[in-house]
């Protein structure tokens, strides 16, 4: 089988790392071809490290017609019009969270792509974590029972609250939010994959409160609760600017439960611990996930989880989690 020839736009900041993976960790199954990004800079850094060309503009990049896939780690505001002009380009997309800045462009690159026949794929590398894997395979297995509560938190402080720089993140018309959509996005997309889609969301978030010397207009600590179409109910804390640190996904069920951070997994049965072993991983979460991408390419098999239904729905919670918190009422989804 051919090597898969990619690029990436926008490769200043995990941009660039995820390049870097593809390049380094998978190149029995990637080549790289050329980067851009729209800081001349940055873009030819990234190409020399590489020994590629650099682009500047990412339509004359997309048209080149010597690429398969193209990575992409973009302010979130682009991604409605970047990810769909790839498409049309005859281009496979890796992007990275979250999946569209509105539901509106979520929408319009969904169709972009059913209409391209390419693949959609978004990153979200906490599914490739063996902690969370075996979560997973346990949750699905149904031994916990009805799952009557869920919670997941997702608390850290990011570099850009500490120095005040909250650069296009702190644009809400350039990113969308940060607490719900951005930081929160990791939490809402594992917790979506063990629990499946609420049929109604309360959120609460918080601004200009935990960070004074930043300016910024978006929300950077958010409150959701979660009603499951089952009965159960749910919660997520979202904070972007605090420590201690956490990633968390804990179920209750009816006959036991289950506690990750993504590096250890706790599962009891009614009160009795049960032994988990993790199997090593053969590849850290990131590249597995990039190999995960080539073998989506490969198969013409849109993935299960990191493909555009999943990518749609988790975005329909996140946009009730906005307008709850801004009518505040119950959004019903
Ligand atoms: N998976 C994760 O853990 C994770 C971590 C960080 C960021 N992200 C996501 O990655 C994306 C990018 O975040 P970041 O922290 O790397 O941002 P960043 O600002 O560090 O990097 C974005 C890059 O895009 C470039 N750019 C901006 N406009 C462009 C344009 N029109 N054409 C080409 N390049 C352009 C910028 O010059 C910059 O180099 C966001 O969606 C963010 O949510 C994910």
């Amino acid at each position: 089988m051919s090597k898969i020839r990619i690029g990436a736009i926008g490769v200043g900041g995990i941009g660039g790392h995820q390049f870097r993976v593809a390049v380094n960790n998978c190149s029995d199954l990637m080549q790289p071809v050329a980067v851009c990004d729209n800081n001349a800079e940055i873009a030819k850094r990234v190409a020399e490290e590489f020994k590629v060309e650099a682009h500047t503009d990412y339509k004359e990049f997309c048209k080149r017609g010597d690429m398969d896939a193209v990575i992409m780690a973009l302010p979130h505001y682009l991604y409605g019009e970047v990810v769909t002009f790839a498409l049309e380009c005859g281009l496979h997309v890796f992007k990275e969270k979250p999946f569209a800045k509105t539901l509106s462009d979520a929408k319009m690159m969904v169709d972009c792509a059913k209409k391209s026949g390419k693949q959609l794929f978004l990153a979200g590398q906490n599914k490739y974590s063996s902690a969370f894997i075996k979560g997973k395979e346990i949750v699905d297995s149904g031994a916990l029972g009805d799952l009557f509560l869920t919670r997941g938190a997702i608390i850290y402080r990011w570099g850009g609250a500490i120095d005040g720089n909250w650069s296009w993140r702190g644009v809400e018309k350039l990113s969308g939010g940060v607490a719900i959509i951005d930081a929160g996005w990791h939490i809402l997309d594992m917790v979506h994959w063990y629990r499946g889609m609420p049929s109604a969301v309360y959120a609460s978030t918080g601004a200009m409160k935990g960070a004074p010397k930043a300016e910024y207009d978006v929300d950077d600590k958010a409150v959701l609760i979660l009603e499951y179409p089952d009965g159960g109910i749910g919660s997520i804390v979202s904070c972007y600017i605090t420590l201690p640190g956490e990633m968390r996904v804990t179920l209750h069920g009816t006959n036991g439960c289950l506690d990750s951070n993504g590096g250890n997994l706790t599962y009891m049965i009614g009160e009795k611990s049960q032994e988990v072993t993790l199997p090593p991983q053969e590849f850290d979460p990131i590249t597995a996930q990039m190999r995960h991408f080539a073998d989506v390419i490969n198969t013409g098999k849109e993935s299960e989880i990191a493909g555009t239904k999943r990518a749609y729905e988790v975005m329909q919670i996140v946009d009730a989690g906005y307008r709850s918190a801004m009518e505040r009422t119950r959004i019903e989804i």
